[in-house]
C-alpha cells in the first residue's frame, strides 16, 4: 500500500482497511440517512484495539504509537469519517486527557473499561458562546463539602449521547480566565448530567452530535484531573494531539473521495473514451494525489514530533490545516468528477464532501491553526526589532 512504510504498519493498515470495507462499507448509506451512530460496531472497534489505541497493554489497550494511532484513524476515514470521529474524540480527546493528565487511580479506575469498547468516552469544552475564544466558558465548578458540583451547557459534544464518561471543562475561578478552568470525570449515571439536542447534521452524520446539560451535578473530588486551575491549559496539550488525529483523519477521508473518483473516471465512458482519458480531468486527479501526499507527510511528520516528545503544537496545526482543507478541496473535485452522480447518494463522492467540512471545524477552525501557526513564525515584517535574534510573532 505505502511501500515506505514497515511490515508491522502495513499489516496494521491492512486489517484496519480490510475491517472498514467489510464492516462498515456495506451500511454508509443507511447509517448516513437515518444518522445513527452503530453502537453495535463498538465492540469489534474494541476487539482490533480502536477504543484504546494508545493506552497501554497493562491498562487493557493496544499500547500503539502515534503513527499507529493516525493509521487507524486514517484507515477508518477513508471508508467513513463519521465512525473516525467518534473513535478519535473518544482516544485523543477523553482517553488521551485521562491518560496524559489523570492520576494513577483515574487510570486504573476509568481506561480499561474505556480502552475495551464496553463504555464509550466524551470531551465537552466548547458551549453555546464559547468555540473558538474557549477560555471564555461559562459552566461552572464549585466545591461544596468534598464535592465539585456543576452547573452549565457544552454544545457540539461528539459522542454527547452515547458516552459513559465524560472529560468536562468548568471554571473553578472566574476572576483568573484561563487559569481559572479546571478539568472533570463525569460519569454519565451521575445525577444532575444528561444529554440535550442532539444535532441534525451536514456530514459525520453516523457520529452523534449533542448537548450536555448539567444541573446541580455533583462528582466526588477525586474526579478533577491534575490541579485546579490547570484545565486550560491542559486542554491545550490534548487538543494539540487530537489535531494530529483530525488531520490522519483528513487524510484518509481525502484517499477515499480520491479513490472513488479515479474508479468513476476510468469507468465512465464519454466521446467514445474513458473521462480519465481527458486532461481536465487528469489535472484534477493528479492534484489531489499530490496534495494528499503532501498531507500525509506533514499529518506523519507531526505524529513523530509526538511520540519524541517534541513541541507539536505548531507540526499539529499545520498538518490538521493543511489535511482538512485538502480533504474539501479533494472531495469537492471528486464530485465534479463524478458530474451528475456526484450530486446523488448512489454514489460515495457527495458524502465525502459533507463529511469533508467539519474537519476544517472541529477542533479548532482552520482560522484557529492560522492563528497558533502564526505565533510560532519568526517575523521581520511583524517585529523587525526581534526578527533578527528569532522573535516569536504576538
Ligand atoms: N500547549 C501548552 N500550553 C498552551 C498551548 C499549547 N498548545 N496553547 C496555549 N497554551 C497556554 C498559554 O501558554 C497560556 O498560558 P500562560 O498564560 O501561562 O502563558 C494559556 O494556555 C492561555 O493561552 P492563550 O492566551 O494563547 O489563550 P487564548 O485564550 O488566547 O486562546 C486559542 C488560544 C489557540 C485561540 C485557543 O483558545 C484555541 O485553541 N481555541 C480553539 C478551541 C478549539 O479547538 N475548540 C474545538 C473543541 S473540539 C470539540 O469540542 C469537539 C468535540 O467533539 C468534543
Amino acid at each position: 500500500m505505502y511501500p515506505d512504510e514497515s511490515d508491522d504498519r502495513q499489516l496494521l493498515r491492512r486489517s484496519i482497511r480490510e475491517f472498514a470495507e467489510r464492516e462498515m462499507r456495506p451500511h454508509l448509506l443507511a447509517w448516513d440517512e437515518e444518522q445513527r451512530f452503530p453502537v453495535e460496531l463498538v465492540p469489534a472497534l474494541g476487539d482490533l484495539g480502536l477504543m484504546g489505541i494508545e493506552v497501554p497493554e497493562s491498562l487493557g489497550g493496544a499500547g500503539m504509537t502515534r503513527t499507529g494511532h493516525c493509521i487507524c484513524l486514517e484507515e477508518l476515514a477513508r471508508v467513513c469519517p463519521a465512525i473516525a470521529v467518534s473513535v478519535a474524540a473518544h482516544n485523543g480527546l477523553c482517553i488521551a486527557h485521562i491518560a496524559r493528565f489523570g492520576s494513577d487511580e483515574q487510570r486504573r479506575r476509568f481506561l480499561p473499561r474505556l480502552a475495551s469498547g464496553e463504555h464509550i468516552g466524551a470531551w465537552a469544552l466548547t458551549e453555546p458562546s464559547s468555540g473558538s475564544d474557549a477560555a471564555n466558558m461559562r459552566t461552572t465548578a464549585t466545591y461544596d463539602h468534598g464535592r465539585w458540583v456543576l452547573n452549565g451547557s457544552k454544545v457540539f459534544i461528539t459522542n454527547g449521547r452515547a458516552s459513559n464518561v465524560v472529560v468536562v471543562l468548568a471554571v473553578t475561578d472566574p476572576t483568573r480566565r484561563s487559569k481559572g478552568i479546571s478539568a472533570f470525570i463525569v460519569e454519565k449515571d451521575t445525577p444532575g448530567v444528561r444529554a440535550g439536542k442532539k444535532e441534525n447534521k451536514l456530514g459525520m452524520r453516523a457520529s452523534e452530535t449533542s448537548e450536555l446539560i448539567f444541573e446541580d451535578c455533583a462528582i466526588p473530588d477525586d474526579h478533577l484531573i491534575g490541579e485546579e486551575g490547570q484545565g486550560f491549559t491542559q486542554t491545550m496539550q490534548i487538543l494539540d494531539g487530537g489535531r494530529v488525529g483530525i488531520a490522519a483523519l483528513s487524510v484518509g477521508l481525502a484517499q477515499g473521495a480520491h479513490e472513488a473518483a479515479l474508479r468513476y473516471a476510468n469507468e465512465r465512458i464519454a466521446f467514445g473514451k474513458p473521462i480519465s482519458a481527458f486532461q481536465a480531468i487528469q489535472a484534477k486527479l493528479a492534484d489531489a494525489a499530490t496534495r494528499i501526499d503532501a498531507a500525509r507527510l506533514l499529518t506523519y511528520r507531526a505524529a513523530r514530533t509526538a511520540e519524541e516528545g517534541g513541541p507539536v503544537t505548531l507540526h499539529a496545526s499545520m498538518a490538521k490545516l493543511f489535511a482538512s482543507e485538502v480533504a474539501v478541496k479533494v472531495a469537492d473535485d471528486g464530485i465534479q468528477i463524478h458530474g451528475g452522480y456526484g450530486f446523488v447518494k448512489d454514489y460515495p463522492a457527495e458524502r465525502y464532501s459533507r463529511d469533508a467540512k467539519l474537519a476544517t471545524i472541529g477542533e479548532g477552525t482552520s482560522e484557529i491553526q492560522r492563528i497558533v501557526i502564526a505565533k510560532h513564525l519568526k517575523s521581520p515584517v511583524a517585529r523587525p526589532d526581534v526578527a533578527a535574534v528569532g522573535g516569536t510573532v504576538r
